[in-house]
């Protein structure tokens, strides 16, 4: 048997791991941000009429544009978000990890470089590697906000080829601030030649009150790109459906690095099925953010204490030993995230049943591994 590494590997993939957050069969798993509630009955049968539809049709190719289904999601996003998107303006492909690798792969690439906030969705600099562009880290605050001043003094330092900003940021939570992603955008096109900024809102349907979407900054910012995902807030994760609205000239960029045909027909008549049942499945937000807070209430109760949570999920912490609390929440049938952050874990706020054993095996290990306070 041959080992990976005596392969011609690329230089820059090699000693790397995959990523994956371990599919462990446990009574809670509350690590991968999923929505837990199961789809409408009634998109469950519009799915089958939808899907037998396009399986007469799997002989073709599918739409290569996905016309349709960008229209739909122009739709959606004018709707939610009051700002007129147009479908010319919507590109979508298989998850949001796709979008963004095309969005590197036409804007990134080798010689390149790519800066994010961390920490932050770990994926991006996956991709950025894998697609040949090297990564800067973006400098936080120790409290995980962006410095807004040493922030835009580092874009303009390093002048990136593509900037990302995750609003609400993963693995922390909080949604940035529109004016922080204006001066960034500001910062990064100062000069010619200048970069593409992705503001990843794969989490912004859950979002507290007030949360403006970074799509009310697209008129006029044509190196703008907002990236959205169909896995969270529509609990879509197995369709594999992300999109992202920005300039039709970026749209037309990626049309030059996208496989043909990358999205298949059963996904797309999958994916306007859904969408056709949006409120539905957005009823579920409401849900899962007040679990999300009765999470962040009950943790002072326990001598802990979270980041402030514009997603599905909450950090918390302080924890004297992140990764021995992992484990203990584990033995007691609950999986979170140890996103590699000391002293912090991630859980994913899921059905009151979830919260529920989620807070009672809190509370049961927080007096022997929670930390001190002040970080
Ligand atoms: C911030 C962020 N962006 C993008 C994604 C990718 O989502 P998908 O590829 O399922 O659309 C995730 C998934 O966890 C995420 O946390």
């Amino acid at each position: 048997m041959t080992s990976m590494e005596e392969l011609p590997l690329r230089p820059e993939l090699r000693g790397r791991t995959p990523y994956g957050a371990p599919q462990l069969a446990v009574r809670h798993a509350l690590n991968t941000n999923e929505n837990p509630h199961p789809l409408p009955k009634s998109l469950l049968a519009d799915l089958q009429v939808a899907l037998a539809e396009a399986a007469r049709g799997l002989n073709r190719y599918p739409d290569r544009e996905a016309t349709a289904l960008r229209a739909d999601l122009a739709g959606y996003l004018t709707r939610t978000s009051g700002e007129q998107v147009e479908p010319a303006q919507v590109w979508a492909a298989n998850g949001s990890n796709e979008v963004l690798q095309q969005v590197l792969q036409a804007f990134g690439g080798a010689g390149r470089t790519a800066l994010g906030f961390t920490p932050s969705y770990s994926m991006h600099p996956i991709i950025t590697a894998a697609t040949g562009a090297a990564w800067v880290d973006g400098h936080r605050r120790a409290d995980f906000t962006i410095d807004v001043a040493a922030a835009t003094a580092q874009v303009r330092q390093v002048r990136p080829d593509v900037v990302f900003v995750t609003s609400p940021n993963n693995p922390t939570g909080t949604a940035v601030e529109l004016d922080t992603i204006a001066a960034l955008y500001d910062a990064l096109t100062y000069t010619d030649g200048a970069g593409v900024l992705v503001v990843d809102e794969a989490y912004t349907e859950f979002a507290r009150k007030g949360t403006v979407s970074a799509l009310s900054l697209l008129p006029g910012r044509p190196r703008l790109i907002v990236s959205r995902t169909m896995s969270k807030a529509f609990g879509m994760a197995g369709l594999r459906l992300g999109y992202l609205a920005a300039d039709p000239a970026v749209v037309d960029a990626l049309q030059l690095v996208r496989l043909p045909y990358h999205l298949s027909s059963l996904t797309q008549a999958a994916a306007r099925a859904a969408l056709a049942h949006t409120d539905e499945l957005l009823a579920t937000v409401d849900v899962v953010k007040a679990e999300r807070d009765r999470i962040v209430d009950a943790l002072p109760g326990m001598g802990l204490t979270s980041v402030p949570s514009d997603a599905n999920f909450v950090l918390f912490g302080h924890l004297a030993d992140s990764a021995a609390a992992w484990q203990a929440l584990l033995d007691r049938g609950v999986l979170v995230r140890d996103v590699g952050l000391p002293g912090w874990l991630r859980v994913t706020a899921g059905t009151t049943e979830e919260t529920d054993a989620f807070l009672t095996a809190l509370g049961e290990i927080a007096p022997e591994h929670r930390g001190a306070l002040e970080r």
